[in-house]
């Protein structure tokens, strides 16, 4: 008998302009186009594998290994009855093809990282589940086809189905088909960029994004200067360069863009706070490298960014990742005390397309 299984993984990718705010909550229409970095498969990932069985009772899903429910319209659900109306598609063009569509389906996905901590982990693991079921049901969709389902999962799951540097476009329809992600360049248009994570803390964030990102689209009015003014300038400087790999230009505009998701955060009511103490001299630490090295006549040597989350990502030169991560071990010593609340990894490797 004939198995019908595939396991794919999917890598976490960092945004340099944020994504913060819907303007529709249940087809995750976003405020502001947004774009980030996918890193690279060996580091951050989820890996998930479905398989499709007549024998199968219902749909399942396990994530790290706990049975999740699959709640009915939720965003599992509506991720998985699209694909199934994807394979629906093929079997209507070609009748010999198997009827998987009709099977249900059970889906185990494993983060090789602290889910829900501010890493991403929404993005990889609903960018695997839609690979991974695209893989099973033999889609010919392309990888922004299947951004505009993995979007309906979690909205910055549909830029993890890209290597590279990648860019979600907000869009204008409401129907929602032409809120996309698109490779602004593959990883390999710009090798020399690499990326550090500061896990500053692993603890499960206090303030999830949805309910986050509802309160300031309800709240602030900082968020309206920024969805209009700001991001739009942003990403047409930060696409610019990329292409030109223009890493003090990148730099800036990332943290700019960081800092003013934060402010955003701050400027909800009730506020919201993501970053700590430690984030804060990250931060510091930062600022008083660049500012060493332009006031010696060199450039800005690395850019920092936050999620929804105290975790740091540093972005720099291949060059200055040494130095940085001396740095930061230096005035954060990876003690017994230390360990619980500062660890490091992903130090030297490249990010891969
Ligand atoms: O996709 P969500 O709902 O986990 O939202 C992610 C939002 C940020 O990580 C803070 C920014 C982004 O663009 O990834």
């Amino acid at each position: 008998m004939a198995v019908y299984q595939a396991t794919v993984s999917a890598p976490v990718n960092i945004a340099c302009i944020k994504y913060w705010g819907k303007r529709d909550t249940k087809l995750i229409l976003p405020t502001n186009s947004s774009l980030s970095v996918t890193l690279d498969q060996d580091n951050l990932k989820s890996t998930t594998t479905s398989r499709a069985d007549p024998s199968f009772d219902r749909d399942r899903l396990w994530l790290n290994g706990h049975e999740e429910e699959i709640k009915d319209g939720g965003r599992t659900a509506t991720c998985i009855a699209e694909m199934k109306r994807l394979r629906r598609e093929v079997e209507e063009k070609d009748p010999k093809q198997p009827k998987l569509s009709s099977y249900p389906v059970h889906i185990c996905s494993h983060n090789n990282f602290p889910t829900a901590a501010g890493l991403a982990s929404s993005a990889s693991g609903f960018a695997a589940l839609v690979a991974s079921l695209a893989f099973l049901y033999a889609l010919p969709a392309s990888p922004s086809a299947l951004s505009l389902i993995a979007r309906q999962g979690s909205g910055s799951a549909c830029r993890s189905l890209f290597g590279g540097f990648v860019a979600w476009e907000m869009g204008t329809r409401a129907d929602g088909s032409d809120s996309l992600a698109v490779q602004v360049a593959p990883r390999e248009h710009w090798p020399d960029l690499h990326a550090l994570i500061c896990v500053v803390s692993d603890a499960k964030k206090g303030v999830a994004s949805t309910s986050g990102m509802q309160r300031t689209v309800e709240t602030s009015a900082l968020l309206q200067h920024r969805i209009r003014t700001v991001v739009p300038e942003r990403m047409a400087a930060i696409t610019e360069a990329i292409h030109a790999r223009d890493f003090p230009t990148f730099a800036k505009i990332t943290m700019a863009d960081s800092n003013q998701f934060h402010a955003v955060a701050l400027d909800t009511e009730p506020p919201i706070f993501y970053l700590n103490d430690v984030s804060r001299a990250i931060i510091a630490l930062v600022v008083e490298l660049n500012r060493a090295s332009v006031a010696a006549g060199g450039t800005i040597k690395a850019a920092y960014t936050y999620d929804a989350g105290p975790n740091a990502v540093i972005y720099a030169p291949a060059a200055n990742m040494r130095e940085i991560v001396e740095l930061i071990v230096g005035y954060f010593p990876q003690t017994e005390k230390f360990n619980d609340v500062f660890g490091l990894f992903s130090a030297d490797k490249p990010l891969s397309g």
